[in-house]
């Protein structure tokens, strides 16, 4: 299998940090020009309804100064649709969203909300912007988004990550079920949430999955792939006043 596989990163946990401090640093931009660099197909970033990472002016300055694609993360909202007419990213990904959460959990009930999703998909790509859902690998989510004329979906990964033993070939099975299901119904097939270096393998390997998103992974190996040169540029500039 040759055909490139596109890696989103989503660099939400980025602006977490900053906002510990409540300052500029470290900045999800210069996040983005790094990824980038290394070779990332696009940036995804989850705009909450509570902004507790990414924020409206990341967004904004997200599109305006990084040449990649961006894919916003939403929840199926009157002001997140208002938001993204207004910012025109190249991708939506439309996701549940609980205030209480962590993180994104479970898929987005698409066979329950169609009515009030089905205008949005549309309203969305009359701007130009490509919509996915991001759903469990199941049937009824997956012919359901087909339906409302969504051109893609975005499988969630997480029962697959979260799986033990023999519960992993199930899962697994599931999501490529799930992509073949996809393809046959014209849909564009994403995945993400929860891969890592140790399981992403079996689902790059799918052959109808086009993109993976990955954030939390990337980005917790940054820190140990990067805390050792940090740690040794603070003892460097420490001993250089002290001239050692
Ligand atoms: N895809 C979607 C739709 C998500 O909501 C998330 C988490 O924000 C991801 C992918 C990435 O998940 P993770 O951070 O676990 O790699």
């Amino acid at each position: 299998m040759t055909e490139h596989l596109r890696l989103g990163v989503n660099i939400d946990h980025v602006a977490t940090l900053r906002n510990a401090r409540g300052g500029i640093a470290p900045d999800p931009i210069r996040a983005a020009r790094v990824v980038a660099e290394a070779g990332a197909d696009g940036i995804t970033a989850h705009l909450r309804e509570d902004r507790r990472h990414i924020n409206d002016a990341d967004l904004a300055r997200l599109k305006a100064e990084i040449a990649l694609p961006l894919n916003m993360e939403m929840a199926a909202t009157v002001e997140m649709v208002a938001i993204a007419l207004d910012l025109g990213p190249a991708h939506v990904c439309v996701v549940p969203e609980r205030r209480e959460e962590l993180t994104t959990e479970g898929g987005l009930d698409v066979a329950g909300s169609m009515d009030h999703l089905r205008p949005l998909v549309g309203q969305l790509t009359d701007a130009g912007i490509q919509v996915a859902m991001f759903i469990d690998p199941d049937p009824a989510q997956i012919a359901a988004s087909a339906e409302i004329g969504a051109p893609a979906i975005e499988l969630h990964t997480g029962e697959y990550c979260n799986a033990t033993d023999d519960a992993v070939a199930h899962q697994l099975a599931r999501l490529v079920d799930g992509a073949e299901q996809a393809q046959g119904l014209g849909l564009e097939c994403h995945a993400g949430h929860g891969l890592d270096l140790d399981n992403v393998e079996p689902v790059a390997a799918i052959p109808q999955v086009v993109e993976l998103n990955i954030g939390h992974a990337i980005l917790a190996d940054a820190v140990f792939d990067g805390l050792a040169l940090s740690v040794r540029a603070m003892r460097a500039a420490m001993d250089v006043v002290r001239g050692l």
